[in-house]
């Protein structure tokens, strides 16, 4: 043994080097965010500390996608130990909630109560996520990684043309809620571009936590602005429901691929399940060989069956018993690959079980790895654009509409037009599912951190972004690469208008698939990429959206 030392030494030597030449990288949805998550690196932060930062300056400057009044799922990987975990910080349905609670009583979905105003928002899990971070993974304080975000609010930001589409799609929603009209409308108006919006509410807040911890927001004289100001616009919101808010920490989904592993989310998001049991079924075909139709049609068959079982089986468990093993096992694959023809479409209605689609790109994805290789994929949600849209008066908080994610009735599509069953059924205290999907891949050269809003999409966007990086794929192409979708039902695969060639598609319709290409692009993905030979890093935001991504040094 003792021969080897110099050699090992000579090992470590070169490791501890290459980690102090080893960059850090960031991609977010926008370049406030990225520029926040980039200050508390160079403070000397960790990337537990600038995911902090990160996802509370996306509160301030992306309000139609995420916020503290909204919940998310952090990815972490540690580097000291390779330690992973799945931060749940997924809102919860108030105690006051039941099952058919957005039904009439012909027991019909009534149109917009999971969607708009303070009955559609969740128990927001984002502030006692982000204590949770600084108090077990991060090295700075709360209160330090929450300045970047203060000061945004503080000083303001510009709107963009973006946030002009945002706004204009929940016009009247907004305007409904005198506290959100004054923050985000110019007198009960969409603002013109470079329009400031300043949040000194929202800064108030930010500023309790970061003096008080999650308390500043969960208890208290706050917490009771939160209660009142929902209730008296017809929520149900109690005390208890914000007293008991809990992070959960989960442990992450994972699966392989061609020597690829892959570490996703676990339920209550269906990200990581779904993302597993399609590369499963994927696994035995020929891929790189195939023509453009072949493939698209094994990869949609391979979608349909995934999406199938994640409205049969997935919901909060804490709450209903999942299949988990079987769904991502090699046999269970190996069953639903039988069952695929080579040529022809398998109708949705013949698969056992039980349209509306907005392709936004509302919510957020944020991507960090620091100079140690600690790496954060997070994904967060207030769901619809500007969520719920309601602001209880005095408290700056935009609350989610993160109800709309639970099935308020079996088969009604949501605003996703995903269908869903018993397992993800309304219940006191539950989380909804969701399609989030923040993952870590790893080949034996590189290891992506990558993510992205989208709904219902999300799965099939990370799919084909998994797929590629396998072949070798650069960050650029990988987060630009041309998107299509199938989600079991409705029956159809949805493409961007460039993803797929004529030929390809009227290959397609001739095996039985109906299409329907999508006026708008969808999702913003996020993507941080290291090399493992030489410690480099590279990194793209997508360019559907606003993102920045950053090298730092
Ligand atoms: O958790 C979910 O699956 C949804 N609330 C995500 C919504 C979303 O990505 C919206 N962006 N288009």
């Amino acid at each position: 043994m003792r021969k080897f030392t110099p050699l090992l030494l000579l090992l470590f030597c070169l490791s501890l080097s290459l980690n102090v030449l080893a960059a850090a990288g960031i991609a977010t949805a926008h370049p406030l965010a990225t520029k926040a998550g980039e200050e508390i690196l160079r403070a000397g932060g960790n990337a537990f500390d600038a995911a902090i930062a990160v996802t509370a300056a996306l509160a301030v400057v992306e309000p139609y996608s995420s916020g503290i009044g909204g919940g998310g799922f952090w990815l972490l990987h540690r580097a000291r130990d390779g330690f992973e975990t799945m931060l749940d910080g997924r809102e919860r349905a108030p105690l006051k909630a039941h099952r058919d609670m957005y039904l009439d009583e012909q027991g019909n979905v009534i149109d917009g109560l999971s969607v708009d105003g303070p009955l559609s928002a969740g128990i927001p899990g984002v502030p006692a996520a982000l204590e949770h971070l600084a108090n077990n993974y991060g090295v700075l304080s709360l209160k330090q990684n929450l300045q970047p975000a203060i000061r945004y609010a503080r000083q303001g930001f510009k709107v963009d043309e973006h946030y002009r589409r945002m706004a204009n799609f929940r016009l009247k929603a907004l305007q409904a809620s005198p506290a959100a009209a004054a923050i985000f409308l110019d007198k009960n108006k969409v603002p013109d571009t470079g329009y400031v919006i300043r949040q000194l509410d929202l800064a108030s807040a930010l500023q309790l936590m970061a003096e008080k911890g999650a308390d500043g927001f969960y208890k208290g004289m706050f917490a009771e602005k939160l209660i009142t100001g929902t209730n008296q616009a017809g929520g149900i919101w109690s005390a208890k429901d914000l007293q008991q808010y809990k992070v959960v920490e989960r442990e992450p989904i994972r699966g392989q691929y061609h020597g690829m592993k892959i570490t996703s989310a676990a339920p209550p998001s269906s990200g990581g399940i779904a993302l597993i049991e399609i590369l499963n079924q994927l696994s035995a075909f020929p891929l790189e060989k195939m023509h453009d139709s072949q493939l698209t049609h094994l990869v949609v068959e391979a979608m349909r069956r995934a999406y199938r079982d994640r409205a049969e089986y997935l919901g909060d468990p804490d709450y209903v018993k999942m299949p988990l093993e079987r769904l991502i096992s090699a046999e269970y694959a190996a069953g639903l690959r039988a069952g695929i023809h080579p040529q022809k479409a398998t109708p949705s209605e013949l698969l056992p079980g039980v349209e509306k689609n907005y392709p936004g790109t509302d919510t957020t994805h944020f991507s960090i790895i620091d100079q140690q290789g600690n790496r954060v994929a997070a994904t967060l949600s207030i769901n619809y654009p500007f969520g719920s849209c309601f602001v209880p008066p005095g408290t700056g908080v935009l609350l989610n509409d993160e109800m709309d994610d639970f099935s308020s009735r079996p088969g009604t599509p949501n605003v996703y037009g995903l269908v869903g069953a018993e397992a993800n059924a309304i219940a006191p205290g539950k989380r909804m599912l969701s399609s989030m999907t923040p993952t870590f891949l790893e080949t034996k050269d590189r290891i992506a951190i990558i993510g992205t809003p989208g709904g219902s999409r999300i799965i099939t966007m990370v799919l084909l972004g998994a797929l590629v990086f396998q072949q070798g794929d650069d960050a650029e192409r990988i987060v630009n690469l041309p998107r299509f979708h199938h989600q079991y039902l409705p029956d159809i695969i949805f493409y961007e208008t460039n993803a797929l060639a004529e030929q390809t598609i009227n290959q397609l319709q001739q095996m039985g698939h109906q299409l329907k290409a999508s006026e708008q692009s969808w999702g913003n993905m996020q993507l941080v990429i290291k090399n493992k030979a030489d410690g480099s890093i590279t990194a793209a935001a997508d360019s559907r959206g606003l993102g920045a991504a950053d090298i730092i040094h």
